[in-house]
Protein backbone atom coordinates (compact mmCIF):
# COMPACT_ATOMS: atom_id res chain seq x y z
CA UNK A 1 0.00 0.00 0.00
CA UNK A 2 1.30 3.59 -0.76
CA UNK A 3 2.28 5.63 1.98
CA UNK A 4 0.38 8.55 2.77
CA UNK A 5 1.20 11.97 3.14
CA UNK A 6 -0.38 15.60 2.77
CA UNK A 7 0.05 19.31 3.56
CA UNK A 8 -2.55 20.98 5.98
CA UNK A 9 -3.13 24.82 5.37
CA UNK A 10 -5.88 27.69 4.66
CA UNK A 11 -5.60 28.23 2.16
CA UNK A 12 -3.62 25.42 0.58
CA UNK A 13 -5.45 25.39 -3.18
CA UNK A 14 -2.36 27.15 -4.40
CA UNK A 15 0.22 24.71 -2.46
CA UNK A 16 3.41 23.51 -4.73
CA UNK A 17 3.54 20.60 -2.19
CA UNK A 18 1.75 18.03 -3.85
CA UNK A 19 3.87 18.95 -6.89
CA UNK A 20 6.96 18.99 -5.20
CA UNK A 21 5.90 15.68 -3.32
CA UNK A 22 5.10 14.01 -6.61
CA UNK A 23 8.47 14.95 -8.17
CA UNK A 24 10.93 13.40 -5.20
CA UNK A 25 8.84 10.35 -4.86
CA UNK A 26 8.88 9.49 -9.35
CA UNK A 27 12.94 10.54 -8.92
CA UNK A 28 13.32 8.11 -5.72
CA UNK A 29 11.14 5.64 -7.08
CA UNK A 30 9.10 5.52 -3.52
CA UNK A 31 5.01 4.48 -3.40
CA UNK A 32 3.55 7.28 -1.67
CA UNK A 33 0.29 9.76 -2.17
CA UNK A 34 0.60 12.93 -1.22
CA UNK A 35 -2.91 15.08 -0.49
CA UNK A 36 -3.60 18.68 0.52
CA UNK A 37 -6.13 19.87 2.87
CA UNK A 38 -8.06 22.63 4.70
CA UNK A 39 -9.42 22.12 8.38
CA UNK A 40 -13.29 22.48 8.41
CA UNK A 41 -12.92 21.77 12.08
CA UNK A 42 -9.65 22.66 14.10
CA UNK A 43 -6.10 21.82 12.84
CA UNK A 44 -5.91 19.53 15.49
CA UNK A 45 -8.71 17.70 14.85
CA UNK A 46 -8.05 17.16 11.29
CA UNK A 47 -4.38 16.33 11.83
CA UNK A 48 -5.25 13.71 14.44
CA UNK A 49 -7.57 11.87 11.93
CA UNK A 50 -4.95 11.77 9.17
CA UNK A 51 -2.74 9.66 11.71
CA UNK A 52 -5.74 7.54 12.95
CA UNK A 53 -6.46 6.64 9.51
CA UNK A 54 -2.48 5.55 8.81
CA UNK A 55 -0.98 8.78 7.42
CA UNK A 56 2.45 8.69 7.54
CA UNK A 57 3.32 12.35 7.86
CA UNK A 58 2.56 16.37 7.41
CA UNK A 59 3.82 18.84 6.09
CA UNK A 60 2.06 22.19 7.96
CA UNK A 61 1.77 25.73 6.23
CA UNK A 62 0.01 28.55 7.18
CA UNK A 63 -2.24 29.72 9.67
CA UNK A 64 -1.09 26.07 11.39
CA UNK A 65 2.15 26.27 12.06
CA UNK A 66 2.31 26.84 15.58
CA UNK A 67 -0.65 24.77 16.59
CA UNK A 68 1.66 21.68 14.42
CA UNK A 69 4.11 22.13 17.42
CA UNK A 70 1.68 22.27 20.14
CA UNK A 71 0.21 19.15 18.57
CA UNK A 72 3.10 16.89 18.52
CA UNK A 73 4.27 14.74 21.34
CA UNK A 74 7.79 15.36 21.11
CA UNK A 75 9.50 18.34 18.83
CA UNK A 76 13.02 18.99 17.19
CA UNK A 77 15.52 21.54 19.45
CA UNK A 78 15.12 23.57 16.33
CA UNK A 79 11.26 23.80 16.43
CA UNK A 80 10.92 24.68 19.86
CA UNK A 81 13.25 27.38 19.19
CA UNK A 82 11.68 28.70 16.41
CA UNK A 83 8.20 27.81 18.16
CA UNK A 84 6.72 26.70 14.71
CA UNK A 85 6.57 23.25 13.10
CA UNK A 86 6.06 22.54 8.89
CA UNK A 87 6.93 19.03 9.73
CA UNK A 88 5.11 15.88 11.39
CA UNK A 89 6.45 12.72 11.50
CA UNK A 90 5.97 9.33 13.11
CA UNK A 91 8.43 8.48 15.94
CA UNK A 92 9.94 5.24 16.47
CA UNK A 93 7.82 4.69 19.52
CA UNK A 94 4.42 5.58 17.80
CA UNK A 95 4.05 9.10 18.76
CA UNK A 96 3.98 12.15 16.71
CA UNK A 97 7.13 14.37 16.28
CA UNK A 98 7.84 17.83 15.14
CA UNK A 99 10.31 19.80 13.27
CA UNK A 100 11.14 22.45 11.08
CA UNK A 101 12.82 22.24 8.04
CA UNK A 102 11.97 25.89 6.94
CA UNK A 103 15.32 27.24 8.73
CA UNK A 104 17.47 24.57 6.86
CA UNK A 105 15.73 24.80 3.54
CA UNK A 106 17.12 28.46 3.85
CA UNK A 107 20.55 27.56 4.81
CA UNK A 108 20.60 24.86 1.75
CA UNK A 109 19.25 27.62 -0.88
CA UNK A 110 21.38 30.41 -0.01
CA UNK A 111 24.67 27.42 -0.03
CA UNK A 112 24.08 27.37 -3.58
CA UNK A 113 23.51 30.89 -4.33
CA UNK A 114 26.21 32.36 -2.42
CA UNK A 115 29.56 30.44 -1.14
CA UNK A 116 27.11 30.29 1.96
CA UNK A 117 26.32 32.20 5.32
CA UNK A 118 29.58 31.79 7.19
CA UNK A 119 31.70 34.98 7.54
CA UNK A 120 29.18 37.16 5.81
CA UNK A 121 26.80 40.05 7.70
CA UNK A 122 23.44 40.04 6.93
CA UNK A 123 20.80 41.76 7.28
CA UNK A 124 16.99 40.51 7.86
CA UNK A 125 13.86 42.35 7.47
CA UNK A 126 11.07 41.46 9.45
CA UNK A 127 10.47 39.47 12.71
CA UNK A 128 7.30 38.14 11.91
CA UNK A 129 6.21 34.00 11.98
CA UNK A 130 8.06 33.63 9.20
CA UNK A 131 11.53 35.37 9.92
CA UNK A 132 11.82 33.23 13.11
CA UNK A 133 12.66 30.21 11.48
CA UNK A 134 14.89 32.19 9.24
CA UNK A 135 16.66 34.15 12.41
CA UNK A 136 17.48 30.72 14.38
CA UNK A 137 18.79 28.64 11.24
CA UNK A 138 20.68 31.71 10.02
CA UNK A 139 22.24 32.81 13.57
CA UNK A 140 23.37 28.88 13.69
CA UNK A 141 25.77 29.33 10.51
CA UNK A 142 28.11 31.52 11.88
CA UNK A 143 27.44 34.77 10.05
CA UNK A 144 30.06 37.21 11.11
CA UNK A 145 27.02 39.27 12.25
CA UNK A 146 22.92 38.69 12.22
CA UNK A 147 21.37 42.43 12.03
CA UNK A 148 17.70 41.93 12.43
CA UNK A 149 15.54 44.88 11.50
CA UNK A 150 11.93 45.54 11.53
CA UNK A 151 9.19 48.15 11.71
CA UNK A 152 8.40 47.36 15.18
CA UNK A 153 11.42 47.40 16.81
CA UNK A 154 10.38 45.63 19.81
CA UNK A 155 9.50 42.35 17.59
CA UNK A 156 12.89 42.85 16.37
CA UNK A 157 14.79 43.18 19.39
CA UNK A 158 12.94 40.34 20.96
CA UNK A 159 14.14 38.34 18.41
CA UNK A 160 17.61 39.16 18.15
CA UNK A 161 17.77 38.46 22.36
CA UNK A 162 16.15 35.04 21.46
CA UNK A 163 18.80 34.11 18.70
CA UNK A 164 21.84 36.03 19.43
CA UNK A 165 21.48 38.40 16.54
CA UNK A 166 21.56 42.15 16.86
CA UNK A 167 18.41 44.51 16.63
CA UNK A 168 19.22 47.52 14.23
CA UNK A 169 16.98 51.05 14.36
CA UNK A 170 17.42 51.56 11.12
CA UNK A 171 17.79 49.26 8.07
CA UNK A 172 22.09 50.08 7.68
CA UNK A 173 23.74 49.67 4.76
CA UNK A 174 26.93 47.21 4.39
CA UNK A 175 25.40 43.99 4.48
CA UNK A 176 26.49 41.12 2.06
CA UNK A 177 23.12 39.18 2.22
CA UNK A 178 19.59 40.75 2.68
CA UNK A 179 16.85 38.70 3.46
CA UNK A 180 13.10 39.99 3.35
CA UNK A 181 11.03 38.13 5.44
CA UNK A 182 8.21 40.66 6.13
CA UNK A 183 4.58 40.16 4.64
CA UNK A 184 4.33 43.44 2.88
CA UNK A 185 4.91 42.13 -0.86
CA UNK A 186 1.31 41.08 -0.41
CA UNK A 187 0.22 44.91 -0.05
CA UNK A 188 1.77 48.02 1.07
CA UNK A 189 5.67 47.10 0.37
CA UNK A 190 7.83 50.17 0.95
CA UNK A 191 11.14 50.61 -0.50
CA UNK A 192 13.99 50.32 1.69
CA UNK A 193 16.99 53.14 1.65
CA UNK A 194 18.49 51.93 -2.24
CA UNK A 195 22.21 52.26 -0.15
CA UNK A 196 21.21 49.27 1.40
CA UNK A 197 21.44 46.43 -2.01
CA UNK A 198 24.90 48.53 -3.30
CA UNK A 199 27.13 46.27 -1.18
CA UNK A 200 24.70 43.31 -1.42
CA UNK A 201 26.03 40.19 -3.03
CA UNK A 202 22.78 38.63 -2.46
CA UNK A 203 19.23 40.36 -1.77
CA UNK A 204 16.43 37.36 -1.46
CA UNK A 205 12.80 37.49 -0.74
CA UNK A 206 11.45 34.34 1.67
CA UNK A 207 8.13 34.64 -0.24
CA UNK A 208 7.69 33.27 -4.10
CA UNK A 209 5.72 33.95 -7.05
CA UNK A 210 3.86 38.21 -7.11
CA UNK A 211 4.76 39.28 -3.50
CA UNK A 212 8.44 38.54 -3.58
CA UNK A 213 8.64 40.86 -6.65
CA UNK A 214 8.04 44.37 -4.91
CA UNK A 215 11.21 43.51 -2.71
CA UNK A 216 13.58 41.78 -5.93
CA UNK A 217 12.64 44.52 -8.27
CA UNK A 218 13.87 47.01 -6.00
CA UNK A 219 17.17 45.19 -5.18
CA UNK A 220 17.35 44.61 -8.91
CA UNK A 221 17.64 48.28 -9.35
CA UNK A 222 19.35 49.01 -6.75
CA UNK A 223 22.12 47.04 -7.76
CA UNK A 224 22.06 43.88 -5.75
CA UNK A 225 25.01 41.59 -7.21
CA UNK A 226 22.14 38.75 -7.41
CA UNK A 227 18.29 38.40 -6.43
CA UNK A 228 16.17 35.29 -5.58
CA UNK A 229 12.58 34.56 -4.10
CA UNK A 230 12.46 31.94 -1.78
CA UNK A 231 11.16 29.02 -4.20
CA UNK A 232 14.56 27.59 -3.55
CA UNK A 233 14.00 27.29 -0.55
CA UNK A 234 10.01 25.66 -0.56
CA UNK A 235 11.75 23.20 -2.73
CA UNK A 236 15.14 22.40 -0.01
CA UNK A 237 11.84 22.46 3.05
CA UNK A 238 10.17 19.80 0.38
CA UNK A 239 13.28 17.89 0.41
CA UNK A 240 14.23 18.04 3.83
CA UNK A 241 10.39 16.76 4.69
CA UNK A 242 10.59 13.66 2.30
CA UNK A 243 14.30 12.78 3.88
CA UNK A 244 12.44 12.64 7.33
CA UNK A 245 9.71 10.46 6.68
CA UNK A 246 11.12 8.54 3.42
CA UNK A 247 14.75 8.20 4.80
CA UNK A 248 15.88 9.65 1.63
CA UNK A 249 16.98 12.71 0.21
CA UNK A 250 16.06 13.65 -3.47
CA UNK A 251 18.40 15.49 -5.65
CA UNK A 252 16.89 18.90 -5.23
CA UNK A 253 18.76 20.81 -8.52
CA UNK A 254 15.89 19.02 -10.84
CA UNK A 255 12.95 20.39 -9.28
CA UNK A 256 15.19 23.97 -9.30
CA UNK A 257 15.29 23.93 -12.90
CA UNK A 258 11.47 22.61 -13.60
CA UNK A 259 10.69 25.66 -10.98
CA UNK A 260 12.55 27.67 -13.36
CA UNK A 261 11.33 26.08 -16.84
CA UNK A 262 7.83 26.42 -15.45
CA UNK A 263 8.37 29.97 -14.19
CA UNK A 264 9.37 31.11 -17.19
CA UNK A 265 6.64 29.59 -19.51
P1 LIG B 1 4.50 36.17 8.61
O1 LIG B 1 4.16 34.84 9.18
O2 LIG B 1 4.22 36.31 7.14
O3 LIG B 1 5.89 36.61 8.97
P2 LIG B 1 3.51 37.93 10.63
O4 LIG B 1 3.94 37.03 11.73
O5 LIG B 1 2.18 38.63 10.74
O6 LIG B 1 3.45 37.18 9.26
O7 LIG B 1 4.67 39.01 10.42
C1 LIG B 1 4.60 39.95 9.41
C2 LIG B 1 5.94 40.67 9.34
O8 LIG B 1 5.91 41.59 8.23
C3 LIG B 1 6.26 41.51 10.56
O9 LIG B 1 7.66 41.62 10.69
C4 LIG B 1 5.64 42.86 10.15
O10 LIG B 1 6.16 43.97 10.83
P3 LIG B 1 5.50 44.43 12.23
O11 LIG B 1 6.07 43.51 13.27
O12 LIG B 1 5.95 45.83 12.39
O13 LIG B 1 4.01 44.29 12.06
C5 LIG B 1 6.07 42.92 8.72
N1 LIG B 1 5.26 43.80 7.89
C6 LIG B 1 4.00 43.60 7.46
N2 LIG B 1 3.60 44.63 6.67
C7 LIG B 1 4.65 45.48 6.60
C8 LIG B 1 4.89 46.71 5.92
N3 LIG B 1 3.97 47.27 5.16
N4 LIG B 1 6.10 47.30 6.05
C9 LIG B 1 7.06 46.74 6.80
N5 LIG B 1 6.90 45.58 7.47
C10 LIG B 1 5.72 44.95 7.37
Amino acid sequence: MKRRYAVIGSPVRHSRSPWLHGYFARLTQRAIVYAAYEPRGGFADCAAAFFAAGGCGLNITLPYKAEALAFADSASAFARQVGAANVLARAADGGIKAYNTDGGGLLRDLQGLTDGVSGKTILLLGAGGAARAAAYALAAAAPAELRLYNRTPQRAQALAEGCGGVAVAQPEAGADIIIHATSAGHGDYAPYPAALFSTAQLAYDLSYGAAAQPFIRQAKEAGAQKTADGSGMLAWQAALSFALWEGVMPTVGGVLAAAERIAAG
